[in-house]
């Protein structure tokens, strides 16, 4: 057991219990810092560094979360052999420039007759919602709970998971958390596969298979940049690619608008394009966003400017 009663700034501590990292957030706030979180189940990648260093270079210090939720999986996933690397995991914390790692035990995050849930709805029972039942209560759940530990200025996400983020952001907004809600652009290997904890579990024949993820979502977007009108067209593209691939399962393909993922009938300029397949045993999710040429950026964190990428290829 770790215990972080004094909190000191400057090292980097593992704290175990809400009342440590608490101590550790009235210090730092005391010395005048601001404090960013970044929420993980571990089985760190360089998806999760860059949420990490981008907090770093934006607040005082950082405070990462390493929690594999049990209330996230559904009773045929993978919690129990979901990979958990408690000492690799601290260490890429720690070079990555994380000030504190927050490593609770299932019965601090549950204690025992735990009975309090959070719950999105709507947006919680469609696409990975779907088919993941109970998947989002879960996450809305030990959000809520993590960010009220916390109390944090900004919390990180990643735009790989696109449904999380938008369904984080419908939360902090409603019930008024203090806490800004930033999302962070995905992580891809060399080809082109978004990062993934999952990415270990593939063999490479299913690894090469996943490709068509990224690949199919790619169309999509030279679709939309040479001004195809029709959505259908343009999801029908996306899964006929992805059916096409041994070894792939598509699980969905579709055009979304980007704050409410409700499917659209007619091209917008600002879309988001979700696809979600098995391979093997294994469930990959990824997205892009979609903009028209000409369309100002969709992205709030980025610079709004007329995208560069769309005037090129228009
Ligand atoms: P986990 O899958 O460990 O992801 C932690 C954070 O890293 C999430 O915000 C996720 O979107 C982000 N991330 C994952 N892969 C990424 C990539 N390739 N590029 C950029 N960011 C990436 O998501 C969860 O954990 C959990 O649901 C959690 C929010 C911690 C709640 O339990």
């Amino acid at each position: 057991m770790t215990h972080v009663t004094l909190p000191q700034l400057g090292t980097f501590q593992v704290a175990e219990s809400v009342t440590d990292v608490r101590l550790f957030v009235a210090s730092a706030k005391r010395h005048g810092l601001s404090v960013a979180f970044v929420p993980t189940m571990g089985a760190l990648h360089a998806g999760h560094v860059s949420l990490i260093e981008r907090a770093q270079s934006e607040c005082g210090c950082v405070i990462v979360s390493i929690f594999v939720n049990p209330q996230q999986f559904g009773p045929n996933e993978d919690f129990s052999r979901y990979p958990r690397p408690r000492e690799l995991d601290i260490e890429i914390c720690r070079r990555a420039g994380a000030q504190l790692v927050f490593y609770p035990a299932v019965e601090t995050m549950y204690p025992a007759g735990f009975q309090t849930f959070v719950e999105v709805a709507g947006i919680s029972d469609i696409l990975e919602g779907r088919t993941r039942p109970g998947h989002f209560r879960g996450v809305a759940t030990i959000v809520t709970k993590l960010l009220l530990t916390v109390q944090a200025e900004r919390a990180y996400f990643g735009q790989k998971d696109y449904q999380q983020q938008t369904l984080i952001r419908i939360m902090a907004r409603e019930l008024g958390f203090p806490t800004e809600i930033i999302t962070c652009e995905t992580m891809r290997d060399s080809d082109g596969l978004a990062m993934s904890s999952r990415n270990a579990y593939l063999n490479p024949t299913e690894r090469k298979a996943g490709l068509c993820l990224f690949q199919a979502l790619r169309i999509a977007k030279q679709r939309v940049l040479q001004r195809e009108q029709s959505i259908g067209e343009i999801r029908t593209a996306m899964r006929q690619y992805v059916e096409a691939t041994p070894g792939a399962e598509l699980d969905y393909a579709v055009i979304v608008n980007p704050n409410t993922l409700v499917e659209l009938i007619h091209v917008e300029p600002q879309m988001v394009a979700l696809i979600a397949a098995r391979f093997g045993s294994t469930r990959l999710i990824d997205n892009i966003v979609l903009e028209t040429p000409g369309s100002w950026s969709w992205n709030e964190n980025k610079h709004l400017s007329v995208s560069l990428r769309s005037w090129s290829a228009g």
